[in-house]
C-alpha cells in the first residue's frame, strides 16, 4: 500500500509544453504516463493497512508489560491444531443494530505446550456470546480434563481474548475452545468487510476479507500470527441464490432454514496447514470464467456485466501458462487443488495472495481490450504474476514474524517479473524493473532516515510497526541484492522443501543456498552466501562505487543524497558491502570482481584511455562514480553513438548522474550533460529514467522563475522524438503495433482549442492508451461544466480502469474551488470509494495549483482523517509523500515542523518514517534549490541558445 500516487513527471511536462503556445499542444507519454500512474499505486500490492487506535508507533520495546496479555506478541504456551469457523454475513442491514452484521461461530483445537493457566487469543472488535457466563467454553480432548473459567475478559488495546483458568491445562494434551459471536460487516476494507456496487441500477453487496496483516482476529478469535499454523474447517451460511469462495474447494452445498430464513450452507475442504492472514471468505452474486478441461481447477471471478463482457479472460489466459512456469520454477507442484481470482470493487491494497482466493482491485485484475490501456494491461499480468508466485513462496513457505516481511515480498517482486516475462515474452519486462523497482528504492533507501531490510523481531510488535514494514524497500531492496547471487547461477527452485506448510526465517534460507553453492558443480563463492547477503539486510542504504581509471583504483563509500545527513544508526559492518562488479572497457564486457570492503582494490584493467562501464545492466545495487576524464569519454560515447552502452545502462548513467549530482559528489552541469544525448534517443527507459530526474527540477522550479528555460530545453531535447513518432504512427493515424512501440510512443496531439478537445472527450475515437491524457488536459482547459461533466462519466463508469482514469483526470482542473470541491469529495465515501481517497488527494496534490491546497486540507484535517479513516483504507505514507514532495522553502519546512508537533497527540500511524523523511528531504531540498537554481538556468539559458 505505500509508494506514492502522484501526478507523474509526464503530466508535469505536459503542463511545462503546454503553457506558453496559443494552439494546445498535448504531449501524451501515452502509455508510459498510463503505466507510471499505476505503477506508483502498484506496490506494496498485497493487504496491510492500518490500525484505528490512535496509539502512537513509539516504543513497544522500551518498557516491558508485566502482564502476558499486555504484550502484543501471544505467549508460546499455546499452539494452535485446528479451527472449525461457520460464518453467516447478512446482505441487508439488520433491523435492531442499523448495521450490517455477521454471526458465527468457531471452535479451536490447540496443544498446550507450556503448563498454564492462562488462555490468551487475538480477538478484535466482535461480540462475543456469553456461554455459561464467560466468553469461551473449554473442553479437553483424548482424556484430558479442562479446568474451569475463573474469569475472562477482552483486552482492548493489545486486542485480546484473555481466560484465566481455575486450574492449569496441561503440557502436551490438547484444547478446545469454542466461541459464538457477532461483528459488524463494515466497510472499513479489513477483516471481514462489505464492498457495494451498482448493478442494473440496484444496489449489491459482498461480503469479502482482507485478513493481512492482523485482520483475521476481527472475523473470529484466532491465534493470529504467521507460526501460527493450523488448518481451517470453514462452513459459509448465505443467501440463496448466492456464491460462497473460501480458500478451499467446496465439498458440500446444502439448503436449508434457520430461525425462519431461507439460506444455503456451503462446506470447504479442509485447508492445508496455513497462517490466519492467508485466509478469504467472500459471498457474493458473482460470476465466473473457467479454464481449459486441463486447467478447470482456475477460476477468474467478478461482476456479471465484467465476466459477460469479457475482462477476465486476459487473466485467465495468463494463469494457466504462469501456474506451469511456476510449478517448475519452485520444483513443486501448484499445492492446492483449486486457484480462484477475483475482482473486487472496494479493495484496499493492489492484491492480496489469500491461499487458492485470491482478491485483487478491479483495476488489477480486469482487462478490457476495448477501453483498457496497455498499461493497465501490464498491470494484470505483474500483479497476477506476484500474487501466484506467493502462493508457494510466502503461502506454503511462510516467514516466522513481520519483521522478515521483506524477504516474503523480495521474493515475490523478484519471481514475479519471471513469470509476467515468461507470460508475455515479447515485453521485456525484465528491463523495467529498474525503472519500477531499483530507481524507486535508491531514492528512498539514500535517506540517512532508511532502515535496514531485516528488523529484530522484537522491534516490530505493533499493528502500526507491522503496516510500516509494507514499504518500499521491503518490497524492492532484496530483488536486486538476490539477483547479485541469482545470476550467479543459482536457481530459486532450490528453495527447500523441508519448510514446506511450515515457517522460516531468512538464516534459513541463506543455510540453504550455502549448501546449494557447495554441491553444484563448478559452483564457487569466495564469501558465504551469510557474508554476502548480510550486509545487504542487516545494514540500511548501499554503497557508490568510484571507479579511478586514472589510478585503476575501485572504491566504495555509503551513498547518501544529503552529504551533511547525519547517520545515527550503527552498522555492524560500517558501511561497507560486497560489492560484486562486473564492466564493461570500450565496448568490451569484462569479469567480475568481489570488491573487498574498506580498502577497494586495485585493478589494472579499469585504467587506460578507453570508456569504462561499471554495474553493467545494473546487476548490482549501487551507484557508479568516475574520474571526471573517464565521464568525459562516456558522454562523448553517448553522443556520437549511443547503442554501444546497453540501454539500460544509459538510463542507469542519467540517474547516477543525477544523484550523484544530488549529494554533491559531482557537480549539476554534469549530470545536465547526461541527458544532452536525448534528442538522438528513441527508447523508453532512458527517456523515462530521465524525465524522473529531471521532474526533481519541475518540482523545485515549477513556481519560480527558472521553469521558462527548463521548459525551453525539454521541448528542444523533445522534437525529434515528436518527429519519429509522428512518422511511426503516420501521422497519428496508427498505433504502433508492438507492445514496446506502444509503451514507447510518445504521442503529440494538436487542438485548435479547449472545446474542441472537450468534444474528442466523449465521442469514443480517443485510443484507450491515450485516454487518461486526453482527459486530463480536457478537464485543465475546462471549468466547471467540464468538471461536471467528466464527474457524471467517472459516475457512471461501469470499467474500473475507466473509472480510474476519469478520477485522476478530475485532478488536473486549475480552478481552485473546483479541487478544493474535490478534496471534500474525497472524503465522503458515497462519493470516492474509501479505496481511493489517498490517491485522490494523491493526484490533487500532484497538480501545482492543488498541492497547497492539499497541504491545507490535510493539516486542517488531520484529526479527523486519522480518526475517521485510520483504518484500511489510508496510506498515510503515500499521502505526506505527495503533499511535501515541492517542499523547498524554510516556510515549507517550518510548517512541516509544525504539524509534526501540532499532531504529535493525535500520532501519525503508518506515516511516522514518512513524515520523517519530508523533514530530511525538504531540508536538502532548500539547499539544494539555493546552490543550483542559478547555475541550472545559465546551463539551460546557454544550451537554448
Ligand atoms: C464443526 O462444527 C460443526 C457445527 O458446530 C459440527 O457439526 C462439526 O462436527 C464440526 N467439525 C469438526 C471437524 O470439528
Ligand atoms: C456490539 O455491542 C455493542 C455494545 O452493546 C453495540 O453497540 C454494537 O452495535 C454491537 N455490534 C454488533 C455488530 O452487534
Ligand atoms: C438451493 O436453493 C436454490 C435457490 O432456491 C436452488 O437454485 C438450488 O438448486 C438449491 N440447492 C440445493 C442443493 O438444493
Ligand atoms: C485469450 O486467449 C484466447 C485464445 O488464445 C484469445 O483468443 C483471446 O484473444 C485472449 N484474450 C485476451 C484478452 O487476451
Ligand atoms: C516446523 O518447523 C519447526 C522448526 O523447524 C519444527 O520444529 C516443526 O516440527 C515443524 N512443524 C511441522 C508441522 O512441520
Ligand atoms: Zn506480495
Amino acid at each position: 500500500m505505500a509508494k506514492g500516487f502522484y501526478i507523474s513527471k509526464n503530466m508535469g511536462l505536459a503542463g511545462l509544453l503546454m503553457g506558453t503556445v496559443a494552439v494546445v499542444i498535448i504531449i501524451a507519454l501515452a502509455a508510459v504516463y498510463d503505466k507510471e500512474k499505476t505503477k506508483n499505486q502498484n506496490k506494496p500490492v498485497d493487504g496491510v493497512a492500518m490500525l484505528t487506535t490512535a496509539s502512537p508507533t513509539t516504543s513497544s520495546t522500551l518498557s516491558t508489560p508485566k502482564d502476558p496479555w499486555e504484550h502484543y506478541r501471544l505467549p508460546d504456551s499455546l499452539s494452535p491444531v485446528s479451527y472449525n469457523i461457520t460464518l453467516w454475513p447478512r446482505l441487508v442491514v439488520n433491523a435492531s443494530t442499523g448495521l450490517y452484521i455477521f454471526t458465527g461461530q468457531s471452535a479451536v483445537v490447540f496443544q498446550c505446550k507450556k503448563d498454564t493457566d492462562l488462555i490468551v487469543i487475538h480477538c478484535n472488535k466482535l461480540n462475543l456470546t456469553l456461554l455459561n457466563g464467560h466468553h469461551a467454553r473449554l473442553t479437553g480432548l483424548d482424556g484430558a480434563t479442562a479446568p474451569t473459567v475463573k474469569t475472562s475478559w477482552l483486552q482492548v488495546k493489545t486486542e485480546y481474548l484473555v481466560i484465566q483458568l481455575n486450574g492449569k491445562l496441561t503440557a502436551g494434551k490438547s484444547y478446545r475452545l469454542s466461541t459464538d459471536f457477532q461483528g459488524e460487516l463494515a466497510d472499513d476494507l479489513k477483516g471481514f468487510y462489505r464492498s457495494e456496487y451498482t448493478e442494473d441500477g440496484g444496489k449489491k453487496v459482498v461480503a469479502t476479507s482482507q485478513m493481512q496483516a492482523t485482520f483475521a482476529r476481527k472475523a473470529f478469535p484466532c491465534f493470529d500470527e504467521p507460526a501460527m499454523k493450523a488448518v481451517f474447517h470453514i462452513t459459509l451460511i448465505h443467501q440463496r441464490g448466492t456464491v460462497a469462495l473460501s480458500n478451499g474447494r467446496d465439498v458440500e452445498t446444502v439448503n436449508s432454514t434457520i430461525d425462519g430464513t431461507e439460506v444455503t450452507m456451503t462446506r470447504f475442504e479442509p485447508t492445508k496447514r496455513m497462517s490466519t492472514y492467508l485466509l478469504a471468505f467472500i459471498v457474493s452474486d458473482f460470476d465466473h470464467i473457467t479454464g481449459s478441461i486441463e486447467n478447470n481447477n482456475v477460476r477468474i471471478w467478478a461482476r456479471r456485466k465484467a465476466i459477460a463482457e469479457g475482462h477476465g479472460n486476459y487473466a485467465l489466459n495468463v494463469t494457466g501458462p504462469m501456474l506451469k512456469f511456476f510449478e517448475r520454477y519452485y520444483n513443486a507442484s501448484y499445492p492446492l487443488s483449486k486457484s480462484d481470482q477475483i475482482a473486487l470493487p472496494d479493495f484496499n491494497a493492489g492484491a492480496m495472495e489469500n491461499w487458492g482466493l485470491i482478491t485483487y482491485r478491479e483495476t488489477a485484475l480486469l482487462y478490457d481490450p476495448a477501453i483498457s490501456s496497455v498499461g493497465n494491461k501490464e498491470r494484470v499480468l505483474t500483479v497476477v504474476a506476484h500474487e501466484l508466485a506467493h502462493m508457494w513462496f510466502g503461502n506454503l513457505v511462510t516467514l516466522r514474524w513481520w519483521n522478515d516481511l521483506w524477504l516474503n515480498e523480495g521474493f515475490a517482486s523478484y519471481v514475479e517479473y519471471l513469470g509476467a516475462d515468461y507470460a508475455e515474452p515479447t515485453w521485456n519486462i525484465k528491463e523495467q524493473t529498474i525503472l519500477n523497482d531499483v530507481h524507486k528504492v535508491f531514492a528512498v533507501d539514500a535517506l540517512a532516515s532508511s532502515h535496514p531490510l531485516s528488523r529484530k523481531e522484537e522491534e516490530v510488535n505493533q499493528p502500526d510497526e507491522i503496516s510500516e514494514m509494507f514499504n518500499t524497500i521491503s518490497y524492492s531492496k532484496v530483488l536486486y541484492v538476490l539477483e547479485n547471487l541469482l545470476q550467479q547461477g543459482f536457481l530459486c527452485s532450490r528453495t527447500s522443501p523441508t519448510f514446506a506448510f511450515n515457517n522460516t526465517v531468512y538464516s534459513d534460507l541463506w543455510d540453504h543456498l550455502q549448501k546449494a553453492v557447495l554441491t553444484t558443480p563448478g559452483m564457487s563463492l569466495p564469501h558465504t552466501v551469510h557474508d554476502i547477503m548480510n550486509r545487504w539486510i542487516l545494514q540500511m542504504g548501499f554503497p557508490v562505487v568510484t571507479i579511478d581509471t586514472a589510478m585503476g583504483h575501485i572504491t566504495q563509500k555509503h551513498f547518501l543524497l544529503d552529504p551533511d545527513s547525519v547517520v545515527d544508526r550503527p552498522s555492524p559492518y560500517n558501511y561497507t558491502w560486497l560489492v560484486p562488479i562486473k564492466w564493461m572497457k570500450g565496448g568490451v564486457e569484462r569479469e567480475q570482481h568481489w570488491l573487498l570492503q574498506e580498502t577497494g582494490i586495485s585493478n589494472a584493467s579499469v585504467s587506460g584511455s578507453e570508456w569504462v562501464l561499471a554495474n553493467l545492466n545494473v546487476s548490482g545495487y549501487y551507484r557508479v562514480n568516475y574520474d571526471m576524464d573517464n565521464w568525459e569519454r562516456l558522454l562523448n560515447q553517448l553522443t556520437t553513438d549511443h547503442t554501444v552502452i546497453p540501454l539500460i545502462n544509459r538510463a542507469q548513467i542519467v540517474d547516477d548522474a543525477f544523484n550523484l549530482a544530488r549529494a554533491k559528489v559531482i557537480n549539476t552541469t554534469l549530470a545536465l550533460r547526461t541527458t544532452r544525448y536525448l534528442s538522438q534517443e528513441r527508447d523508453y527507459i532512458p527517456w523515462e529514467s530521465a524525465l524522473r530526474n529531471l521532474n526533481y527540477y519541475i518540482l523545485m522550479f515549477d513556481r519560480g522563475q527558472a521553469y521558462g528555460v527548463l521548459q525551453g530545453y525539454l521541448k528542444m531535447q523533445i522534437t525529434p522524438l515528436f518527429e519519429y513518432f509522428r512518422t511511426i504512427t503516420v501521422d497519428w493515424t496508427r498505433v504502433p503495433t508492438g507492445h514496446n512501440d506502444q509503451v514507447n510512443v510518445i504521442v503529440f496531439l494538436l487542438f485548435n482549442d479547449a472545446d474542441f478537445v472537450f468534444m474528442q472527450l466523449f465521442i469514443d475515437r480517443i485510443h484507450p492508451n491515450l485516454k487518461k491524457t486526453v482527459y486530463c488536459n480536457a478537464i485543465a482547459a475546462g471549468g466547471v461544466e467540464e468538471w461536471d461533466f467528466a464527474w457524471q462519466m467517472f459516475k457512471n463508469a461501469t470499467v474500473a480502469t475507466e473509472a480510474a482514469k476519469l478520477r485522476s483526470s478530475l485532478a488536473c482542473t486549475k480552478v481552485p474551488w473546483l479541487l478544493n470541491r474535490y478534496l471534500d469529495y474525497s472524503l465522503d465515501p458515497a462519493k470516492i470509494r474509501k479505496q481511493d481517497c489517498t490517491s485522490t488527494i494523491n493526484y490533487i496534490a500532484g497538480n501545482v495549483v492543488g498541492m497547497p491546497l492539499a497541504w491545507d486540507f490535510i493539516r486542517a484535517r488531520w484529526n479527523y482523517i486519522y480518526t475517521e479513516y485510520g483504518g484500511g483504507s489510508f496510506s498515510f505514507s503515500n499521502l505526506i509523500n505527495s503533499v511535501t514532495r515541492r517542499f523547498s522553502t524554510e516556510f515549507e519546512l517550518k510548517q512541516l515542523k509544525q504539524f509534526k508537533e501540532d499532531n504529535a497527540r493525535v500520532g501519525f500511524g503508518s506515516g511516522t518514517l514518512a513524515l520523517e523523511q519530508a523533514i530530511e528531504r525538504t531540508t536538502a531540498n532548500i539547499k539544494w534549490v539555493a546552490e543550483n537554481q542559478e547555475h541550472v538556468m545559465k546551463w539551460l539559458a546557454n544550451e537554448c541558445t
